[in-house]
């Protein structure tokens, strides 16, 4: 690393050479306003000149996120002529911006409106013509109201390092430049995987996910038994919500505030996972033993499954038939639990609270339904129950630790909650099936192989004097030349996970918002660790559980022996298992 010599208001610094003037700032402890840049630079189009400076050997102000230091460079932050065009700048966004901040759901975590305050700009100061709004709300995921976008550019850049195919784009041009999918099309109609990695970037409330917080209220004024059930990536990332530190574990919180919101039965999904992971593995080792399709690919991210149904539809086939966890466990609670408490299906009302948008287009899937009813009747995101919980009046850091009921559905082991973090369902997969093959559990019981952030991760494992290779994806970057092989007949592994989302849900869209912007100068570097931090709230509660593998859960066990016989067995493949579309629209 070399260093090199700086001024920043004539205050001598020596900073590495190669950064930003935005991130030797940082270093120094100044915090520059900037708006188009996300992370360290990524994502960063340098065009919104929120975070104009003064630099020598520059001519005129430079945009500190993109310009580089150099030796000698003496920077004015603070300089009237600085003050004033990062001013004007913030003016002139607003300008052409919707101003209905009031009803904004941003509000509280918009970075337009802090830049506003930190620059002092004042709403009206340019006046004029607006560019026409297309408003975007018929995917039951993502709203996109073109009236709130500042044409940064955020979302287009994570939309291609995260898939590699660039749903979103700059449409027209000048004054009449808007960001869109192709030809300004809905999400509906664009093969847009609904994962919400697009809005969980976006600074300001250009793109939201679509609240069902209204069909919970509903569901209580119309007297219904409404259970709820948490995805385990949310208890990862919830207390952010409250001004915790990322990765503050709050399961028990969680469950607290769950109760004292009124829902009837609070569950965890991590049941949900465990059963996944029963019907999972037997698939799995069915297909080695009958000559089924192999490899087979996990299914329960529905980003994922929308990837495949677009680009792979010809390799469906390889996909696990399994639904996901909150749906296999919706299908149980709609079944058995309803069974067993004398409650009719139908009065029963389920709501997944999970890390994701794609979820909530899953749930109306019209293959995940039970007996004609859904399997789950509403999905919020990790920020909407901090909304929900914030609403109520709870103070959520005061909460005691609290447990999930336990009846029926209750109990979970640690293989449940890794299913958060790319790599866990796998690794819970492999715990249960070296059981199912061996006969014994896997000694060290950490499969250490598949952890970590690698995009494609791999591993050769000996079960029952068999080889299997598996492999490990997230993002569908990654995805993609594991899905080429397959496609051309070479494919080495005999099992693949692949989530959708970067560092799978843990970084799902639905998950707290990271605001560079509004972070504090001493939690910055929380941007190149957080999503460390969530993974390992993950696998230090899987440290804790006394119950490690799905196949130990004593509630999972009684379910089959009383419900449903046997793991892939009729009954379950009628509750738990789903298909999928091989001839939706292809795009190769
Ligand atoms: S939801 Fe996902 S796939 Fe769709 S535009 Fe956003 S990032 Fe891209
Ligand atoms: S939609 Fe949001 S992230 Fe995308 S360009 Fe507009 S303001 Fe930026
Ligand atoms: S990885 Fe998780 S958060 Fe992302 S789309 Fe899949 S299920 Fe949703
Ligand atoms: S131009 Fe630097 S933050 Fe936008």
């Amino acid at each position: 690393m070399s260093l090199i010599n700086i001024k920043i208001e004539g205050i001598p610094y020596q900073v590495e050479a190669g950064l930003t003037i935005l991130e030797a700032a940082r270093q120094c402890g100044y915090d520059i306003p900037s708006l188009c840049t996300f992370n360290h630079g990524q994502c960063s189009q340098g065009s919104c000149r929120v975070c104009l400076v003064e630099a020598t050997g520059a001519r005129g102000l430079v945009a500190s996120c993109v310009y580089p230091v150099a030796e000698g460079m003496e920077i004015r932050i603070s300089s009237p002529k600085a003050v004033k065009a990062r001013r004007t700048s913030v003016e002139l966004i607003l300008s052409n911006h919707n101003k209905n901040c009031q009803q904004c759901a941003k509000n509280g975590n918009c970075e337009l409106l802090n830049v506003a305050q930190l620059t002092g700009a004042r709403e009206n100061a340019f006046e004029g013509a607006k560019t026409p709004t297309t408003y975007d709300e018929v995917t039951p995921s993502i709203i996109r109201d073109t009236s709130k976008c500042i044409l940064c550019g955020r979302c287009v850049a994570r939309c291609q390092e995260a898939h590699g195919n660039g749903i979103l784009g700059f449409e027209n041009r000048g004054f009449s430049t808007i960001v869109a999918p192709a030809g300004n099309r809905s999400f509906a109609d664009s093969p847009c995987l609904l994962c919400g990695q697009c809005v969980s970037v976006c600074p300001t409330g250009a793109l939201m996910e679509k609240s069902e917080i209204y069909k919970i209220d509903e569901a209580m004024a119309a007297g219904k038994h409404v259970i709820v059930q948490t995805a385990p990536a949310v208890r990862a990332s919830l207390g952010e919500e409250f001004g915790m530190k990322v990765g503050t574990p709050v399961t028990g919180k969680m469950a607290a505030a769950l109760r004292r919101l009124g829902f009837d039965k609070v569950y965890d999904t991590n049941f949900g996972a465990d059963l996944t992971i029963m019907e999972e593995a037997n698939e799995l080792l069915a297909r080695i033993k009958n000559g089924g399709i192999l490899p087979m690919i996990t299914s329960c991210s529905p980003g994922w499954v929308n990837y495949a149904e677009y680009y792979y539809g010809d390799c469906i086939d390889h996909l696990s038939s399994c639904k996901s966890p909150h749906e296999m466990e919706g299908a149980i609670l709609k079944s058995y639990y309803a069974e067993k408490n004398g409650i009719d299906p139908k009065d029963i009302f389920v709501v997944s609270i999970m890390p994701c948008t794609a979820k909530k287009y899953e749930k109306d899937r019209p293959a995940l339904t039970t007996n004609g009813l859904k399997d789950v009747d509403a999905v919020l995101t990790t920020r909407e129950l901090g909304n929900l919980i914030k609403r109520s009046g709870i103070n959520f850091a005061k909460l005691p630790d609290e447990d999930f009921d336990q009846d029926l559905v209750g109990t979970y082991t640690g293989a449940g909650v890794i299913f958060g973090v790319t790599g866990g369902v796998m690794e819970a997969a492999l715990r249960t099936a070296y059981f199912a093959l061996e006969g014994k559990e896997y000694g060290p019981i950490n499969f250490t192989e598949v952890r970590g952030f690698e995009g494609i991760k791999e591993a050769t494992f000996v079960l029952a004097g068999q080889e299997i290779k598996i492999a490990v994806a997230h993002g569908m970057k990654n995805a993609k030349p594991i899905m080429d092989d397959i496609r051309a007949g070479k494919s080495p592994y005999t099992f693949i996970e692949i989530m959708c989302c970067p560092g799978g849900c843990i970084n799902g869209g639905g998950q707290s918002y990271i605001r560079p912007s509004l972070l504090k100068n001493e939690d910055i570097d929380i941007l190149d660790t957080y999503m460390d931090k969530r993974a390992a709230a993950l696998y230090s509660e899987d440290e804790r559980q006394t119950l490690r593998q799905s196949h130990n859960n004593p509630q999972i066990q009684q379910l089959y022996s009383e419900y449903l016989g046997e793991p892939n067995s009729h009954k379950a493949h009628e509750l738990l298992h789903t298909t999928y579309v091989s001839d939706r629209v292809r795009f190769k």
